[in-house]
């Protein structure tokens, strides 16, 4: 087993049923030597405690999950060198924390850097089951509990797994339970118009029929599964918008049908003009989530929990924390990250999230979610994430879904330590580099929080005006004095939707945060910032220094010496990498160079 798990020798047998029958296998051959009694106590849930004894050996107490959980805690922190003195309780804050993969049928996946699907294969569901339990481990290692296997744009034969190919799922979802892993299902709003139903309004009786009698038929097959997740009325999918319902009415409809088996509904919020013509700059794409779901705060079912993307567009390096997850306090939010580092890299690229992630939970009191979500990185690539130092993303992931007070150091130099035998100094190079990334990469990618300059639809490499006349509401509309929206009252008003505190933070641009300058106001290049440095000045120094920090990142992390057959993929990723970089860094500041006609003050090499 490779990864962070990389020191556990033995696979993980077929026969094993449950989570406390895999724990004591784990325990018995991870620690060999260690006695360790397993007590469950089905009334902890995933909560356990672990108590050093006088003989060295460990009493591990938890619910029925909670003793997997507790049993990984105790190997991995042995693997890390860190011995128990005192004992330890830990239970999660979020009770869901998901994974998203966006797997289709024929195998490929949508947003998928490492490889093809690890379920599905010539539009069949036929998992290995070596590589399963690899990935049941995998998850349930980092605490990770609800996986749902196929993309949210569902599309046929996707459909079937809730019809003839329902065994198939029963039998994935078998074996992913001893891993306290529980399976969800995106599904087809539209589904019950495949029977011959002429609609799929939500308050059609013949529609409702229908759900339930497929709920009823799929929880007898997987009286565990978690639920369905829906992405309606987004980006082409159908949703009860078709038949003049709103949201609440749509998502309860499928709540009441899952309801009497313990189901949830993860409703997704990513609910905007996806034909936006650019002449038309009333609209603003930030604001459409708040203006589709706020008045509905209050209307949804208990079992529904709306799932919002962590940022008013679409995972792009730097976004403002969304509005909806402060703004809603009488529904259930889950928020959604994407691990696929679609904009942010692919895989090729290195981005470590959790400082991106952290800077979230400043604005986000940790209680107004009830669950985090992540859009997967995962592939049937044998590292599984195609670059092998992505799986950090991963594992800090599922520790920050289950405590999002987690230091973000800590938990990459706990990733760091446990996927490779490295000395002490090496380590830390590696783990300030990780964390490094993400401001790297946002350095010569995004300036002061303008996103979308990147290559349409691949997203992949820059394009600084490729969707500026273009459907997606993505527009920076710079101009030879000017650059970005104005988000403020006097422009857009998206700052409106925000409580007073946050829109007093951004509402002036001599004292908004200089990464989210250009996010909320339009400025000339010749803006004076904080500083003293002009707008424009400040937009080649961090392009030229995302370079430069890029090239010594490469060279630090080319010194290190990982085992084979990683180093030859970190080697090859970050040649790549430079690449990328210079190209970003040389056509982002020729393109305002261009357009402002101002030279850099430093005099570097910008193309005229
Ligand atoms: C983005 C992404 C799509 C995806 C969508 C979603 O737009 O590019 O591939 O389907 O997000 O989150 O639904």
């Amino acid at each position: 087993m490779g990864l962070w798990l990389s020191k556990m020798k033995e696979a993980v047998p077929e026969g094993i049923r449950t989570p406390g029958e895999l724990a004591r296998f784990e325990l018995s051959h991870a620690l060999p030597g260690v006695p360790v009694t397993v007590e469950e106590d089905a009334s902890q849930g995933d909560g356990y405690r672990i108590e050093p004894l006088t003989d060295g050996g460990l009493r591990l107490t938890g619910g029925s999950t909670g003793v997997l959980y507790g049993a990984y805690r105790a190997i991995l922190d042995r693997f890390c060198g860190e011995e128990l003195a005192a004992p330890v309780e830990s239970t999660p804050k979020y009770a869901l924390r998901m994974i998203d993969c966006w797997d289709n049928p024929d195998g490929s996946i949508e947003r998928g850097y490492a490889g093809r699907s690890l379920f599905f294969h010539d539009g069949k569901l036929t998992p290995d089951p070596v590589r399963i339990r690899e990935l049941g481990r995998l998850l349930a290692s980092a605490g990770l509990n609800v996986l749902c296997i196929n993309n949210v744009n569902v599309h046929f034969p996707a459909q079937l797994l809730l019809e003839d190919d329902l065994p198939s799922l029963a039998a994935l979802a078998e074996m992913f339970r001893p891993f306290g892993v529980r399976l969800m299902l995106s599904v087809d709003f539209s589904q019950p118009m495949r029977s011959g139903i002429p609609t799929a309004d939500p308050l059609d009786p013949a529609v409702r029929n229908w759900w339930k009698k497929t709920a009823t038929r799929v929880w007898a097959a997987i009286p565990d599964l978690a639920g369905f997740l829906v992405k309606a009325d987004s980006e082409g999918r159908p949703g009860p918008f078709t038949y003049g319902r709103n949201h609440a009415e749509g998502a309860n409809m499928l709540a009441e049908a899952v309801a009497p088996f313990g189901g949830v509904i993860v409703w997704r919020c990513f609910v905007y003009n996806c034909r936006q013509d650019w002449r038309d700059t009333a609209t603003d794409r930030p604001k459409a989530a708040w203006e589709h779901y706020a008045f509905l705060d209050g209307e949804f079912a208990e079992n529904v929990i709306l799932q919002v993307k962590h940022g008013p567009f679409d995972f792009q390096v730097r976004e403002p924390l969304s509005p909806l997850l402060l703004g809603m306090k009488k529904t259930n939010l889950a928020m959604e990250l994407q691990l696929a580092q679609e904009y942010t890299g692919h895989q090729i690229d290195l981005y470590t999230m959790i400082p991106m992630w952290k800077e979230l939970y400043e604005e986000l009191p940790a209680d107004n979610i009830m669950s985090l979500a992540a859009v997967s990185n995962l592939g049937d690539d044998a590292n599984y994430t195609g670059h092998p130092l992505a799986a950090v993303n991963l594992y800090t992931f599922g520790l920050l879904a289950w405590d999002p007070d987690i230091d973000p150091a800590a938990a990459v130099g706990r990733w760091v330590r446990l996927t490779y035998g490295l000395a002490p100094a090496e380590e830390q190079t590696l783990t300030e580099l990780l964390l490094s990334s993400r401001r790297i990469y946002e350095k010569y990618t995004a300036p002061l929080g303008l996103g979308w300059m990147i290559t349409p639809h691949d997203h992949y490499g820059p394009n600084p005006s490729g969707y500026e006349y273009d459907l997606w509401g993505t527009y920076h509309k710079a101009n030879r004095n000017a650059v970005g929206i104005d988000r403020t009252a006097k422009g857009t008003d998206f700052l409106g939707q925000y409580p007073e505190e946050l829109r007093k933070k951004y509402e002036d641009p001599e004292t908004c945060p200089d990464l989210y300058l250009l996010f909320y106001h339009r400025l000339p290049y010749t803006f004076r910032m904080r500083d003293g440095r002009t707008l424009i000045q400040r937009i080649y120094d961090d392009h030229f220094e995302g370079l430069a920090e890029t090239r010594t990142m490469a060279e630090n992390l080319l010194a290190l010496p990982f085992p084979e057959p990683d180093a030859d993929v970190i080697r090859e990723r970050m040649d790549r990498q430079l690449y990328n970089a210079r190209e970003w860094c040389d056509i982002i500041n020729t393109f305002f160079f261009r357009l402002s006609g101002i030279p850099d003050e430093k005099g570097r090499k910008i193309y005229d």
